[in-house]
């Protein structure tokens, strides 16, 4: 990094988060762009707690000595922290999973069944669509084009009929980071009776998403994303009944051959990742110290950046939305005539990291039209010179 852009990366304030000896290395040779997929740089505080939490952490719940204890105490505070964020009723509600993808599963499989009428976005991912043919729903998509929240809304208001069993939306595109009109699809749901399942896995970290304000029933996030939390590490806020999707110990009520009706331990059979959650707890730590809103304005800054240098590049087609209020720190776009995946190997020969075609959302680039796209997502550790030196990049390769 040119000593220049070093300072004015320290001065943003997130620069202030020193990393570590590798983290610096890594910085420094790559600009890493795929923050949608998983946030590559982390607050140093993550690695750190997961380094000790290696060398102190027992199993929470299964002992009384103080490497059990200590263990409960870390899962606890982060559970409580987790439960305070996304408006938990109580920090038992929030349960450590895998991923989103582990989050809505449990989420799905705890109230739809075979032949049950599903209502989704027509932006939902893979992890939403797999579970649900799995079970064999009968899916109905609310589709609307991209960045028109109003047609949503309608489309939401004619599928949610009387014979609805489960909305599921997905709060924020992981293709195209257009934010989704959660609020009133939610009240929709509520006059409605039906259970709503939110798909955070964009949002949480940066916008606000609060259980008990929208009704919903479940909000899955991984931990990995916008929560600067480590791979491995998901959770489950939940505001209703739920089935488990493992059955094993789980440290309470062992004569029961059947799972705890209570939670967490309900959903959560066998030892638990207490690293990713020690380094979880310190993402969560980061984002409510940064604010969300504050991460967002950060993302939304290099998003408009990025915007508008490739808006002076000829041959390249963006897929932005006119109010920024509608659109995360995540832009896909399309070189004309050129395969995406073209495009981002060209990217990545540069040291630019960048994530091309379906991004595991076939039905959110078929809802908008797009068959494949490029895609570059921002986190608190981009800066806006990374932002000019992928256009000027990108720039050279259109020539
Ligand atoms: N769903 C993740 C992405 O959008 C992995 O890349």
């Amino acid at each position: 990094m040119r000593r220049g852009l070093r300072r004015r990366w320290r001065k943003s304030g997130y620069g202030r988060e020193r990393p570590s000896i590798a983290g610096k290395a890594a910085r420094e040779t790559v600009i890493y762009f795929d923050n949608a997929a998983t946030t590559l740089f982390k607050p140093p505080s993550v690695a750190k707690a997961m380094a000790a939490a290696v060398d102190t952490l027992g199993s929470p719940g299964r002992g009384g000595h103080d490497a059990a204890m200590r263990a409960a105490e870390e899962a606890y505070a982060c559970r409580s922290l987790a439960a305070e964020m996304f408006g938990a009723p109580d920090p038992s509600c929030v349960v450590f999973c895998m991923n989103a993808t582990h989050a809505l599963n449990l989420a799905i499989k705890s109230v739809a069944g075979p032949g049950d009428r599903v209502v989704i976005s027509g932006y939902e991912h893979n992890a939403v669509l797999r579970p649900l043919t799995a079970l064999r729903a009968k899916l109905a998509v609310a589709a609307a084009p991209l960045f028109r929240p109003e047609e949503a809304v309608a489309a939401f208001r004619r599928e949610l009929r009387e014979d609805t069993k489960l909305a599921v939306v997905n709060h924020v595109s992981n293709v195209f980071g257009y934010v989704q009109p959660l609020e009133e699809i939610a009240r929709l749901c509520r006059e409605r009776g039906i259970p709503l399942i939110v798909d955070a896995s964009q949002s949480a970290g940066v916008l606000p998403l609060d259980l008990k304000t929208l009704g919903a029933a479940f909000l899955a996030m991984p931990g990995h994303k916008g929560l600067y939390g480590p791979q491995g590490t998901g959770l489950l806020i939940c505001g209703a009944p739920a089935r488990p999707l493992l059955e094993g110990g789980s440290g309470s009520d062992s004569r029961n051959r059947r799972m705890p009706d209570q939670l967490p331990d309900r959903l959560e059979a066998g030892t638990l990742n207490m690293p990713g959650i020690a380094g979880l707890h310190r993402g969560l730590q980061f984002v409510r110290r940064s604010k969300a809103a504050g991460l967002l304005r950060h993302e939304r800054l290099l998003l408009r950046q990025a915007e508008d240098l490739l808006r002076q590049l000829p041959g390249v087609e963006l897929y932005a939305a006119e109010d920024a209020g509608l659109q995360t720190g995540v832009l896909s776009f399309r070189v004309t005539g050129e395969d995406p995946e073209v495009t981002a190997a060209k990217l990545a020969d540069r040291g630019i990291a960048v994530r091309a075609g379906l991004h595991c959302a076939p039905l959110a680039h078929d809802t908008a039209g797009s068959g494949g796209t490029v895609r570059i997502s921002f986190s608190a550790f981009n800066h806006s010179g990374e932002v000019r030196k992928f256009a000027m990049v990108l720039k050279e390769n259109l020539l």
